[in-house]
């Protein structure tokens, strides 16, 4: 049985499906990009298991060094997000899909929100938990996106950015996808007074995790044309939400 949400996937989707039999639909295979300690996390069941409940929102106070700042901005970005309305978003680097679920529950019509991995792992753990009529499920790479040229609305890519290998290209597709006039929004980490001491890049780096510079994402999307780029610091991360430039147009979101 497949839902909208699902059947919308397969419409949109570039590349030809290699399995379907788990709830979420594989267009990877053996094609996994990259290799660390922190990726390999990724694809364990049991950190599958309790990253939603336990990893996740202690990883979020750790970001404000124990503060509110990042939940507090969280909760307003996907209630601005998810807002009711019939659009479609793309959620890269879903992980369980505690973000997918929340995102799709109250669009309207025929809104879906698509949440990518590319973690079996994570997304059996995604189908078990984090499934609704709205949402669906593909295990991709985030390097290549398996949609066409500006086909969402939105496109999230949360607490994901710092632990993918290569996140400029990653970054350029993100903007591919989405339609002008979309929205982006990504969480990712920055490099502050703390994590810019002597050695933290190097100890943290060992795990695979990348901490960014202070503009290094705000100008890779200025350099692909946005104008306003907002970015807020809360503690040592980052949120950078941006629209992509209506053609000739103003940049009011749909
Ligand atoms: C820390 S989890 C984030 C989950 C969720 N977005 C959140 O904000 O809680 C990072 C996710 O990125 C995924 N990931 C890492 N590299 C990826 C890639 N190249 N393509 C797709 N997903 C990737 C991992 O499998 C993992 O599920």
């Amino acid at each position: 049985m497949t839902n909208p949400a699902q059947r919308q996937v397969r419409d949109l989707l570039t590349t030809e499906i290699l399995d379907d039999s788990q709830g979420f639909v594989d267009v990877l295979g053996d094609a996994v990009t990259g290799r660390s300690l922190s990726l390999s996390l990724m694809q364990n069941p049991m950190f599958a298991g309790f990253y939603e409940r336990a990893w996740r929102p202690a990883f979020t106070r750790l970001f404000s060094l124990g503060g509110e700042a990042t939940a507090d901005v969280d909760r307003e970005l996907v209630e601005h997000l998810g807002r009711p309305g019939e659009r479609r978003i793309l959620d890269v680097a879903c992980g369980p899909g505690n973000y997918t679920a929340r995102l799709g529950e109250r669009l309207t019509g025929d809104g879906c929100c698509i949440g990518l991995d590319f973690s079996a792992p994570m997304l059996r753990q995604a189908v078990a938990d984090n499934s609704g009529e709205r949402v669906a499920y593909v295990r991709g790479d985030a390097h290549r996106l398996p949609f066409p040229d500006d086909s969402f609305d939105a496109v999230v890519c949360l607490a994901a950015l710092y632990l993918i290998p290569d996140p400029k290209v990653v970054i350029a597709e993100l903007m591919r996808v989405l339609q002008p006039g979309g929205e982006i929004a990504v969480f990712t980490t920055v490099r502050t007074r703390l994590s810019g001491l002597p050695g933290v890049q190097s100890v943290v780096g060992l795990t695979g995790l990348h901490i960014f510079g202070r503009h290094e994402i705000t100008r890779q999307l200025q350099r692909a044309g946005i104008a306003d780029v907002e970015q807020t610091i809360t503690g040592q991360a980052q949120y950078v939400r941006a629209y992509k430039p209506r053609r000739g147009r103003d940049q009011k979101p749909r």
